[in-house]
């Protein structure tokens, strides 16, 4: 169902690590709808993941960067500038890792350089994107930024750990920068805050079965996927969205604005009852009931 969308568009996408990676179903949605791309992962993601198929799908370059590497940025600003030809349209930051989750270190007990390093990667990242395109003048009038967040940067979600404080900052810097980069450029500058969905980091997510599916209950339209999420971001990318600029933007069925649902009342009556919960089912002890 393309309908040249984006045609004439440009832009850089982060994150496309898999098939599964939000960021790949952008990519091959951007250029359905008529838009250039370029793709950039960090290079051990490149190695790891299959991001070459999709360029060759895309007939897109990969620069590889590591996001928290102004000097990698600038290179990855200054290549897709050489390849467009001069200045683009959209930024999709993508992006998202926390040691602390990988290492199994609950919110009580963070290593504080993993938590630095979650911010440095799944926050700050998203400034120094911003900072190093502006400064390049990469991005033409009336361009596009757009960077994945959560729901738990507002509400507090069983497993999120200090993902929840980067996603609160990364949607934070939107609306600092989207205040700058608006009134300067009439860029604009937002975030989509995603249903959960099954990718490589959401996996990494400890629980993330359960949440699926709690989501599912919650929300009238069920779980956004990753498909409807690239559609939801063309359209920021797209002439239609000129004036939305600084906000959080919720796309997940629905889930933020409920309390409770009947679905999932039910599926609570059904369950089990706190007392026939196993200690083993806990496996990081108190701080993980
Ligand atoms: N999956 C979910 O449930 C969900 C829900 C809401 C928001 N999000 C957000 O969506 C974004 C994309 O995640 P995804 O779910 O598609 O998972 P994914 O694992 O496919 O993508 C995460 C990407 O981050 C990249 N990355 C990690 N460290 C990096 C670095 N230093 N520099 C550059 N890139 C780096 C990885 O290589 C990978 O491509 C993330 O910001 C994530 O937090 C995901």
């Amino acid at each position: 169902m393309a309908c040249n969308l984006l045609k004439g568009k440009k832009g850089i996408i982060f994150g496309a690590l898999n098939e599964d990676s939000i960021a790949w179903k952008v990519a091959e949605r951007a250029v359905e709808e008529g838009a250039q791309i370029v793709l950039t992962n960090t290079p051990i993601s490149i190695r790891m993941g299959t991001i070459d198929q999709l360029a060759e799908k895309c007939n897109a370059p990969v620069i590889p960067a590591d996001a928290t590497s102004v000097e990698d940025l600038e290179r990855v600003i200054d290549g897709a500038m050489e390849h467009f030809g001069g200045s683009f349209d959209f930024i999709l930051h993508s992006i998202g890792m926390s040691p602390n989750v990988r290492k199994g270190r609950t919110y009580d007990d963070l290593d504080y350089d993993f938590l630095a390093k979650t911010l440095d990667i799944s926050a700050l990242s998203f400034h120094k994107v911003i900072q190093v395109a502006r400064k390049k003048d990469a991005l033409n009038e009336w361009g596009s930024i757009v960077a994945l967040s959560y729901i738990a940067a507002q509400r507090t979600l069983y497993g999120y750990n200090d993902m929840a404080d980067a996603k609160a900052l990364l949607e934070s810097i939107a609306r600092s920068f989207g205040y700058i980069y608006g009134r300067e450029k009439h860029v604009r500058i937002n975030t989509v805050s995603q249903s959960p969905t099954p990718t490589t980091a959401g996996k990494g997510v400890l629980g993330m079965e359960d949440l699926l599916e709690f989501a599912e209950s919650m929300s009238p339209l069920g779980n956004a996927s990753a498909n409807d999420c690239a559609d939801y971001v063309l359209t920021l990318f797209s002439d239609f969205t000129r004036k939305v600029t600084m906000q959080n933007l919720y796309h997940d069925g629905g889930f933020s604005s409920m309390g409770m649902s009947r679905r999932a009342m039910r599926t609570y009556q059904k369950g089990l009852r706190f007392e026939d919960v196993a200690e083993n089912q806990f496996p990081f002890g108190k701080a993980d009931e």
